[in-house]
Protein backbone atom coordinates (compact mmCIF):
# COMPACT_ATOMS: atom_id res chain seq x y z
CA UNK A 1 0.00 0.00 0.00
CA UNK A 2 1.13 3.81 -1.13
CA UNK A 3 2.67 5.51 2.21
CA UNK A 4 4.02 9.16 2.41
CA UNK A 5 7.60 9.17 3.32
CA UNK A 6 9.69 12.16 3.99
CA UNK A 7 12.99 12.20 4.00
CA UNK A 8 15.61 14.64 5.62
CA UNK A 9 18.76 15.12 3.61
CA UNK A 10 16.66 14.06 0.64
CA UNK A 11 18.92 16.00 -2.30
CA UNK A 12 22.46 14.11 -2.19
CA UNK A 13 24.40 11.24 -0.86
CA UNK A 14 22.60 8.57 0.89
CA UNK A 15 19.49 10.33 1.63
CA UNK A 16 18.91 11.05 -2.50
CA UNK A 17 19.33 6.81 -2.92
CA UNK A 18 16.52 6.26 -0.38
CA UNK A 19 14.31 8.81 -1.76
CA UNK A 20 15.11 7.03 -4.96
CA UNK A 21 14.33 3.44 -3.27
CA UNK A 22 11.34 4.25 -1.75
CA UNK A 23 9.51 6.39 -4.63
CA UNK A 24 11.09 3.02 -6.68
CA UNK A 25 8.61 0.96 -4.63
CA UNK A 26 5.61 2.93 -5.35
CA UNK A 27 5.26 5.44 -2.10
CA UNK A 28 4.63 9.09 -2.42
CA UNK A 29 8.03 10.72 -1.24
CA UNK A 30 8.69 14.11 0.20
CA UNK A 31 12.37 14.93 -0.34
CA UNK A 32 13.49 17.54 2.26
CA UNK A 33 16.40 19.44 1.92
CA UNK A 34 17.65 22.87 2.96
CA UNK A 35 18.24 24.55 -0.77
CA UNK A 36 15.20 23.97 -3.04
CA UNK A 37 17.19 24.45 -5.70
CA UNK A 38 18.91 21.40 -4.86
CA UNK A 39 16.25 19.16 -4.85
CA UNK A 40 14.49 20.38 -7.76
CA UNK A 41 17.44 19.32 -9.26
CA UNK A 42 17.32 15.98 -8.50
CA UNK A 43 14.14 15.33 -8.55
CA UNK A 44 14.32 16.20 -12.53
CA UNK A 45 16.17 12.46 -12.53
CA UNK A 46 13.68 10.30 -10.37
CA UNK A 47 11.47 8.86 -13.72
CA UNK A 48 8.41 8.00 -12.76
CA UNK A 49 8.24 8.49 -9.03
CA UNK A 50 5.65 10.65 -6.76
CA UNK A 51 8.57 12.53 -5.36
CA UNK A 52 7.95 16.20 -3.96
CA UNK A 53 10.44 18.76 -2.83
CA UNK A 54 10.14 20.17 0.22
CA UNK A 55 12.36 23.15 1.46
CA UNK A 56 13.46 22.24 5.11
CA UNK A 57 16.32 24.02 6.89
CA UNK A 58 17.37 21.59 10.49
CA UNK A 59 18.58 24.39 12.23
CA UNK A 60 15.91 25.12 14.69
CA UNK A 61 12.65 24.09 16.13
CA UNK A 62 10.48 26.69 13.78
CA UNK A 63 12.38 26.24 10.95
CA UNK A 64 11.64 22.39 10.96
CA UNK A 65 8.26 22.51 12.20
CA UNK A 66 6.61 25.30 9.94
CA UNK A 67 7.49 23.51 6.18
CA UNK A 68 7.32 20.08 8.11
CA UNK A 69 3.06 21.11 8.70
CA UNK A 70 2.65 22.62 5.87
CA UNK A 71 3.93 19.63 3.73
CA UNK A 72 1.11 17.30 5.81
CA UNK A 73 -1.49 20.00 5.00
CA UNK A 74 -0.38 19.26 1.22
CA UNK A 75 0.55 15.88 0.78
CA UNK A 76 -0.83 14.10 3.61
CA UNK A 77 0.29 12.67 7.29
CA UNK A 78 3.67 11.17 7.07
CA UNK A 79 3.55 7.50 7.53
CA UNK A 80 7.10 6.74 7.43
CA UNK A 81 9.84 9.46 8.16
CA UNK A 82 13.60 9.14 7.93
CA UNK A 83 15.71 11.16 9.54
CA UNK A 84 18.64 10.89 6.98
CA UNK A 85 20.80 14.55 7.28
CA UNK A 86 23.85 14.37 9.19
CA UNK A 87 27.10 16.63 9.94
CA UNK A 88 30.29 15.65 10.49
CA UNK A 89 33.07 17.73 11.40
CA UNK A 90 36.81 16.27 11.79
CA UNK A 91 37.51 17.42 15.21
CA UNK A 92 38.87 16.24 18.71
CA UNK A 93 38.94 17.15 21.92
CA UNK A 94 41.53 19.81 21.88
CA UNK A 95 40.53 21.67 18.56
CA UNK A 96 36.52 21.26 18.65
CA UNK A 97 34.45 23.89 19.35
CA UNK A 98 31.43 24.15 21.62
CA UNK A 99 29.89 25.95 18.60
CA UNK A 100 30.45 22.93 16.79
CA UNK A 101 29.18 20.65 19.14
CA UNK A 102 25.71 22.40 19.27
CA UNK A 103 25.66 21.95 15.36
CA UNK A 104 26.37 18.46 15.70
CA UNK A 105 23.40 17.92 17.90
CA UNK A 106 21.49 19.98 16.47
CA UNK A 107 21.32 18.63 13.16
CA UNK A 108 22.46 14.86 14.37
CA UNK A 109 20.08 14.63 17.86
CA UNK A 110 18.00 17.37 17.98
CA UNK A 111 16.33 17.56 14.47
CA UNK A 112 15.26 14.24 14.71
CA UNK A 113 13.49 14.25 18.13
CA UNK A 114 11.66 17.40 16.70
CA UNK A 115 10.86 15.60 13.82
CA UNK A 116 9.66 12.23 15.51
CA UNK A 117 7.78 14.38 18.23
CA UNK A 118 5.61 16.02 15.59
CA UNK A 119 4.90 12.72 13.86
CA UNK A 120 4.78 10.09 15.99
CA UNK A 121 1.12 11.42 17.96
CA UNK A 122 -0.10 10.68 13.97
CA UNK A 123 1.42 7.66 13.32
CA UNK A 124 0.49 5.92 16.74
CA UNK A 125 -3.56 7.34 16.51
CA UNK A 126 -3.31 6.08 12.58
CA UNK A 127 -1.93 2.53 13.88
CA UNK A 128 0.88 2.70 11.33
CA UNK A 129 4.40 3.93 11.05
CA UNK A 130 8.04 3.49 10.26
CA UNK A 131 10.81 5.99 11.70
CA UNK A 132 14.28 4.74 10.29
CA UNK A 133 17.33 7.17 12.13
CA UNK A 134 20.28 6.91 10.25
CA UNK A 135 23.32 6.67 12.42
CA UNK A 136 26.47 5.07 12.54
CA UNK A 137 29.03 2.67 13.77
CA UNK A 138 31.29 5.06 14.89
CA UNK A 139 27.99 6.38 17.87
CA UNK A 140 28.46 2.30 18.87
CA UNK A 141 29.75 1.79 21.89
CA UNK A 142 29.91 -1.68 20.88
CA UNK A 143 32.30 -0.62 17.76
CA UNK A 144 34.37 1.19 20.32
CA UNK A 145 32.96 4.95 19.41
CA UNK A 146 35.51 5.68 16.81
CA UNK A 147 34.69 8.62 14.79
CA UNK A 148 35.59 12.53 15.03
CA UNK A 149 33.89 13.53 18.97
CA UNK A 150 31.09 15.36 18.15
CA UNK A 151 30.04 12.89 15.41
CA UNK A 152 30.31 9.86 17.34
CA UNK A 153 28.74 11.40 20.85
CA UNK A 154 25.97 12.99 18.94
CA UNK A 155 25.43 9.71 17.07
CA UNK A 156 24.93 7.48 19.78
CA UNK A 157 22.84 10.24 21.74
CA UNK A 158 20.33 9.08 18.19
CA UNK A 159 20.99 5.84 19.23
CA UNK A 160 20.20 6.33 22.97
CA UNK A 161 16.52 8.26 21.35
CA UNK A 162 16.08 5.65 18.93
CA UNK A 163 15.77 3.21 21.61
CA UNK A 164 14.15 5.42 24.50
CA UNK A 165 11.31 6.04 21.97
CA UNK A 166 10.78 2.88 20.70
CA UNK A 167 10.35 1.42 24.36
CA UNK A 168 7.13 2.99 24.29
CA UNK A 169 5.69 1.84 21.81
CA UNK A 170 3.35 -1.56 22.41
CA UNK A 171 4.34 -4.54 20.68
CA UNK A 172 0.77 -4.49 19.21
CA UNK A 173 1.21 -0.93 17.74
CA UNK A 174 2.01 -1.17 14.06
CA UNK A 175 4.56 1.48 14.47
CA UNK A 176 8.27 1.20 14.76
CA UNK A 177 11.26 2.95 15.42
CA UNK A 178 14.98 1.58 14.43
CA UNK A 179 18.44 3.08 14.10
CA UNK A 180 20.36 2.30 10.86
CA UNK A 181 24.21 2.04 10.05
CA UNK A 182 24.72 2.65 6.09
CA UNK A 183 28.26 1.43 6.22
CA UNK A 184 31.17 3.86 4.76
CA UNK A 185 29.40 4.68 2.26
CA UNK A 186 30.93 7.14 -0.78
CA UNK A 187 29.54 10.55 -0.44
CA UNK A 188 30.57 13.91 0.15
CA UNK A 189 30.44 13.24 4.06
CA UNK A 190 32.32 9.07 3.64
CA UNK A 191 34.40 10.38 1.40
CA UNK A 192 36.01 9.16 -2.28
CA UNK A 193 38.03 5.96 -0.59
CA UNK A 194 34.84 4.75 0.91
CA UNK A 195 33.98 1.17 -0.56
CA UNK A 196 30.28 1.43 -0.49
CA UNK A 197 27.94 3.08 -3.15
CA UNK A 198 24.94 5.52 -2.48
CA UNK A 199 22.60 2.64 -3.52
CA UNK A 200 24.33 -0.01 -1.13
CA UNK A 201 24.07 2.58 1.65
CA UNK A 202 20.62 3.08 1.08
CA UNK A 203 19.46 -0.56 1.30
CA UNK A 204 19.50 -1.30 4.93
CA UNK A 205 17.60 2.04 5.56
CA UNK A 206 14.34 1.03 2.75
CA UNK A 207 14.79 -1.95 4.17
CA UNK A 208 13.75 -0.74 7.76
CA UNK A 209 11.34 1.29 6.44
CA UNK A 210 9.57 -1.12 4.72
CA UNK A 211 9.56 -4.14 7.06
CA UNK A 212 6.12 -5.56 8.15
CA UNK A 213 4.33 -5.78 11.63
CA UNK A 214 6.04 -7.28 13.72
CA UNK A 215 9.32 -6.46 12.11
CA UNK A 216 12.61 -4.82 14.37
CA UNK A 217 11.87 -2.16 16.85
CA UNK A 218 14.54 0.13 18.66
CA UNK A 219 17.10 -2.05 17.09
CA UNK A 220 19.93 -1.27 15.49
CA UNK A 221 20.55 -2.47 11.86
CA UNK A 222 23.39 -2.74 9.21
CA UNK A 223 23.14 -4.75 5.98
CA UNK A 224 19.35 -5.75 7.12
CA UNK A 225 20.51 -7.71 10.34
CA UNK A 226 20.36 -6.35 13.89
CA UNK A 227 23.73 -5.15 15.21
CA UNK A 228 24.99 -4.58 19.09
CA UNK A 229 24.63 -0.77 20.10
N1 LIG B 1 28.76 8.37 4.19
C1 LIG B 1 29.05 7.50 5.15
O1 LIG B 1 30.05 6.76 5.08
C2 LIG B 1 28.16 7.39 6.36
C3 LIG B 1 28.47 6.41 7.31
C4 LIG B 1 27.66 6.27 8.43
C5 LIG B 1 26.55 7.10 8.57
N2 LIG B 1 26.28 8.05 7.64
C6 LIG B 1 25.09 8.90 7.85
O2 LIG B 1 24.27 8.87 6.70
C7 LIG B 1 23.54 10.11 6.60
C8 LIG B 1 23.69 10.67 5.19
O3 LIG B 1 25.06 10.93 5.00
P1 LIG B 1 25.73 11.15 3.56
O4 LIG B 1 26.97 10.36 3.55
O5 LIG B 1 24.73 10.99 2.49
O6 LIG B 1 26.16 12.69 3.74
P2 LIG B 1 26.16 13.93 2.74
O7 LIG B 1 26.35 13.50 1.35
O8 LIG B 1 27.11 14.91 3.32
O9 LIG B 1 24.66 14.48 2.88
C9 LIG B 1 24.23 15.05 4.10
C10 LIG B 1 22.82 15.59 3.90
O10 LIG B 1 22.42 16.25 5.11
C11 LIG B 1 21.94 17.55 4.77
N3 LIG B 1 22.10 18.50 5.86
C12 LIG B 1 23.20 18.77 6.59
N4 LIG B 1 22.97 19.79 7.44
C13 LIG B 1 21.68 20.17 7.25
C14 LIG B 1 20.85 21.17 7.81
N5 LIG B 1 21.27 22.01 8.77
N6 LIG B 1 19.56 21.28 7.37
C15 LIG B 1 19.10 20.45 6.41
N7 LIG B 1 19.84 19.48 5.81
C16 LIG B 1 21.11 19.35 6.24
C17 LIG B 1 22.78 17.96 3.55
O11 LIG B 1 22.21 19.06 2.89
P3 LIG B 1 23.10 19.98 1.85
O12 LIG B 1 23.24 19.19 0.61
O13 LIG B 1 22.28 21.21 1.70
O14 LIG B 1 24.42 20.24 2.54
C18 LIG B 1 22.74 16.64 2.77
O15 LIG B 1 21.52 16.52 2.09
C19 LIG B 1 24.08 11.01 7.71
O16 LIG B 1 23.23 10.99 8.82
C20 LIG B 1 25.42 10.36 8.05
O17 LIG B 1 25.83 10.65 9.37
C21 LIG B 1 27.05 8.23 6.54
Amino acid sequence: MTKTVFVTGGNRGIGLEVVRGLAKEGHKVLLGCRDEDSGKEVVQDIVGGDVHVVEIALNNEQAIIDPFVRAEAVYGPVDILINNAGVMEDSDLNDLSLDAFDAAFQVNVKAPLILIKQVLPGMRKRGFGRIVNVSSGWGSFYEGMEGPLAYAVSKAALNALTLNVARTLDEEEDVAVNSVCPGWVHTRMGGKDAPRSPEKGAESIVWAATQDKGGPNGKFIRDKEVINW
